[in-house]
């Protein structure tokens, strides 16, 4: 199959290239320049993307020997994001950010890097039977871009039969991957409680109804619904992240609002959490004459849950990658959210994550300002990408093939 897989990949060329993302970060749904970048990276390898998809987005496609547009044969997808942060960069090195508050501090300057490092091996070597869609999306940070490029037709302009993402990972050292079966990062509902009471003089509140009171109470039993409600094996979050209510000392306000956000690994938990705090917000300030109306601001992301035998697929290409010790195929999920989770709901398929950490240790946290996306995971994480591919699409021409998997 694959022999010169070094002389394909130009390394210098990915690692100016992610160091130029990561000068010039773009927030959601702004990142012309960066796809400007893309495109003429694409283009240079003899490949024309199609642009616009989700606004900003580009979907590449690589057809093996003998396949075309029309005959695409088996076709697998692999995803990456583009967008960056509202964050200010405190880093002091050289590619350090020059745009003011906005940053890389996702690593999504990395992940488009290293499937460009794909695209490089994908297109030097064209012996696979099938075609590859590389799909660069916008707006992973709580704008939903993977859902926008699947409203505009994605998968129906470009059908996959599976699809794959990596996401970096400081928590597991550089050298390291980690993918599970099932749920690997959670959906991240928002919500506000509007508490209404009656105001009046904080001298006299037996002519009022405080809905402050009210708001409190509420917090401290809605804590009740994921330590009493759900099961302890399927993780749940419920978090207040902020209470407005009043303007003075001296005066009970008409109304409270909560807001909050629920992180949960299955819908069934989603709806129970939101049956239970309209229950328990509800009964609380009707026990004090008051109410209390549930708005849901978003359901967010849904959760990502892995595919069983895609999933099973990434953990032996990691493991052919790093070893047998370095790929940690039953990873315990994380509460973060990722709309990559929406394509998993149309198409069979997983997401992995790439140890970010440097010379064996955890390195510094996601969203963080002083993180930097490890340049030594461009490498493997082109060479992972290429294999990942050509592995499938070798399956789908053998379908009657004994699996070799052994994943729990
Ligand atoms: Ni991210």
């Amino acid at each position: 199959m694959y022999l010169d897989q070094d002389s394909a990949l130009h390394i210098n060329q990915l690692t100016a290239f992610r160091r130029d993302l990561h000068r010039y970060p773009e927030l959601k749904y702004q990142e012309s320049r960066t796809a400007d970048k893309i495109a003429a990276f694409l283009e240079a390898l003899g490949i024309t993307p199609v642009r616009g998809l989700g606004q900003t987005g580009l979907v590449a496609s690589i057809h093996g020997q003998g396949r075309s547009a029309e005959n695409p044969g088996p076709a697998i997808g692999l995803r990456a994001d583009m967008d960056a942060l509202p964050l200010q960069e405190v880093n002091r090195f050289e590619h350090a950010s020059q745009n003011e508050g906005r940053m890389h501090a996702c690593g999504h300057d990395g992940h488009t890097a290293m499937l460009l490092g794909a695209a490089q091996l994908l297109a030097s070597e064209r012996q696979f039977d099938g075609t590859v869609h590389l799909i660069f999306q916008p707006a992973e940070e709580g704008g939903a871009g993977a859902k926008a490029m699947m409203d505009e037709g994605l998968f129906e302009r470009f059908p996959c039969q599976a699809v794959f993402a990596l996401h970096n990972w400081p928590s597991l050292p550089q050298g390291q991957m980690g993918v599970r079966v099932g749920p690997i990062m959670a959906s991240g509902m928002m919500f506000e409680l509007v508490v209404r009471g009656k105001g009046g003089h904080a001298a006299m509140p037996h002519t009022t109804i405080d809905p402050i009171h009210v708001a409190c109470a509420i917090v401290g039993q809605l804590q009740t619904l994921v330590s009493r409600g759900t099961d302890p094996l399927d993780s749940a979050v419920l978090t207040i992240g902020k209470i407005e209510a009043g303007t003075s000392a001296n005066i009970i306000p008409d109304e409270a609002r909560i807001l909050g956000t629920c992180r949960t690994l299955t819908k069934a938990t989603q709806q129970f959490l939101i049956e239970g705090i309209e229950r328990i917000a509800g009964h609380i300030a009707q026990a004090h004459g008051a109410t209390a109306e549930l708005i849901i601001n978003s359901t967010g992301y849904p959760s990502t849950v892995n595919h069983r035998q895609e999933a099973l697929l990434m953990g032996e290409v990691m493991r052919e990658m790093v070893g047998e010790a370095n790929a940690h195929t039953d990873v315990l999920p994380a509460m973060t959210a990722e709309d990559f989770g929406f394509m998993l709901e149309e198409v069979p398929g997983a997401y992995g994550w790439i140890g970010n950490g440097a010379a064996g240790q955890p390195g510094i946290a996601l969203h963080n300002p002083a993180y930097d996306f490890n340049d030594a995971n461009l490498s493997l994480g082109a060479r992972f990408w290429d294999r990942l591919a050509r592995r499938w699409l070798l399956e789908q021409a053998r379908p009657l093939s004994t699996p070799s998997m052994s994943l729990p």
